[in-house]
């Protein structure tokens, strides 16, 4: 009887010990990489996404939580996350970028634009695109970037000395002018009201952009999702009219030379490939650049010292004449150091992404199953203490000394970084340079007023920065 119930007893605990085996959490990890497991099997780690507020934010969290290599879960997808120097330099050959976390870009850009083109042909396309944007390009078209600031500072002339400016509305449409007069030809110049419709949709299709990468906005919200559908339609509708028209001039024998759109058109066959290329080139052109100006000028208006630093060294330099030249900008020493500290501190985009398609790979001596997508965590590693002590002081003299690129990546790492750094560097020396031997930026709200950052797929201000400028003699 004894011997009845105790092998009746071993037999239940040996059953509860197998339910509570397989009821119990097991980590899904398939790497000996840190990270999280999915709160959802299909969603994911998107609810954690949501929950962060950005994807940046979530990157912070992670990071701070498993250390510099990390795992997470996009969607059913299992997902890397890098963020330091010594785990850049481990993907840093890498071309690749994978197309599953670029699906929310696809309402806008297509399947097939430059932001997911792969292979060597991705590549050709990447270099063709450096070479529309080089620094010999820039070098060119800089006198255009002084005289479209120069322009806006003449505008500006006629405020009144209190006036109120709405800084981001304005740099975004001196960012848009830059880009389109030099790069898209001249449907711009002929009709100026369309740049105030380009950035109007701009600010609408974004905003949902961000919405669909946080998980806010799903194509099950069927109405909301109709609307933005709506707004990208009109977007394209206009990017359209831009082609066309430089391609008639083109036609016509009568048109301004627009490398990049030229070279876009004279190799693309595939009309929705050049469409989605234009819109990936020509927003990738003033959503930086618009919202690194913002964040120069609101840290300028906040630091008066810096400025005044700045404004000494420009005249220095190149006198209040406001005609610096491309060859000079390398004397800008101080500025120079500002600008890259903007860069960090404002995390204007916040990572990248690759893939390791074509073989297996080990980053930090963790290995990394072949066709893994990887987030290059850029805005982490702009925070980074061992290279950046007091990571959030606004400190243009860290840049004094050299400071290992790979540590400060804010267009990206290897070969497959912005194609336009030196175009984006060159546009914002000029506007620089120009605005503040003109003026003296100050807040129009009170100094100790932050304005908060909101982290999308480039970082913008929360709210819009009012300046009031002061004229200099
Ligand atoms: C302050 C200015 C800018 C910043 C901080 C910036 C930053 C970046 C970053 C971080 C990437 C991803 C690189 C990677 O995955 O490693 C990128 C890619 C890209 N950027 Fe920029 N960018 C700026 C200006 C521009 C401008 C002015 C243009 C166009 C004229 C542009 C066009 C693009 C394009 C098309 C890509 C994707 C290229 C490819 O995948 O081959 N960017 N940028």
């Amino acid at each position: 009887m004894i011997v009845t119930f105790l092998i009746f007893a071993l037999t239940f605990i040996l059953f509860l010990l197998g339910v509570l085996f397989y009821l119990a959490p097991r980590s899904k990890n398939v790497t000996t990489i840190p990270g999280l497991d999915p709160s959802d099997d299909i969603s994911g780690n998107i609810d954690d996404i949501t929950a962060a507020g950005s994807f940046h934010e979530f990157l912070v969290d992670l990071h701070d939580k498993f250390g510099p290599v990390a795992s997470f879960w996009y969607g059913p997808k299992y997902c890397i996350s890098v963020a330091s120097a010594p785990a850049f330099k481990d993907v840093q050959h890498l071309t690749d970028r994978p197309a599953v976390l670029f699906d929310f870009l696809e309402p806008l850009l297509g399947p097939r634009s430059i932001q997911i083109a792969t292979g060597t042909l991705g590549m050709e396309r990447h270099k063709r695109s450096i070479d529309a944007l080089s620094h010999q390009v820039s070098s060119v078209v800089f006198p255009q970037f002084i005289q479209i600031t120069k322009e806006l500072c003449d505008a500006w002339k006629s405020f009144s000395a209190n006036e109120h400016i709405p800084l981001h509305e304005y740099m975004m449409a001196l960012s848009i002018r830059m880009i389109s007069t030099t790069q898209f030809g001249a449907f711009f110049r002929k009709n100026p009201d369309n740049i105030k419709a380009l950035a109007s949709l701009y600010h609408e299709v974004m905003k949902g952009m961000d919405d669909i990468l946080t998980g806010k906005l799903t194509p099950a919200d069927t109405e909301k999702y109709g609307e933005f559908q709506g707004k990208i339609d009109a977007f394209k509708s206009l990017v359209r009219q831009i082609i066309l028209s430089h391609k008639t001039a083109r036609d016509n024998g009568d048109y301004e030379v627009a490398p990049l759109l030229d070279s876009l058109l004279d190799h693309t066959e595939d009309e929705d490939q050049l469409l989605g290329d234009v819109i990936a080139f020509f927003v990738g052109g003033f959503h930086t650049t618009g919202n690194l100006l913002t964040w120069l000028f609101y840290y300028l208006a906040m630091m008066p010292d810096i400025q005044e630093k700045a404004f000494n060294e420009i005249v220095a330099n190149v006198g209040q004449s406001c005609d610096l030249q491309a060859e000079e900008v390398h004397k800008l020493q101080f500025c120079s150091q500002v600008i890259d500290e903007t860069l960090r501190m404002s995390i204007t985009a916040p990572f990248g992404a690759r893939v390791n398609s074509s073989a297996e790979m080990t980053v930090l001596g963790h290995r990394i199953p072949q066709a893994t997508p990887i987030i290059t965590a850029l805005g982490v590693s702009l925070r980074d203490k061992k290279y950046f002590p007091d990571p959030e002081e606004f400190d243009p003299n860290r840049f004094g000394k050299k400071v290992p690129s790979l540590a400060f990546a804010p267009f990206g790492i290897g070969k497959r970084h912005c194609p336009a750094s030196k175009f984006a560097r060159m546009e914002i020396f000029a506007v620089l340079s120009v605005i503040l031997a003109q003026f003296r930026v100050k807040p129009a709200f009170d100094n100790d007023v932050f304005i908060e950052p909101s982290f999308g797929f480039v970082t913008k201000p929360e709210t819009e920065v009012w300046l009031t400028l002061e004229r200099r003699n």
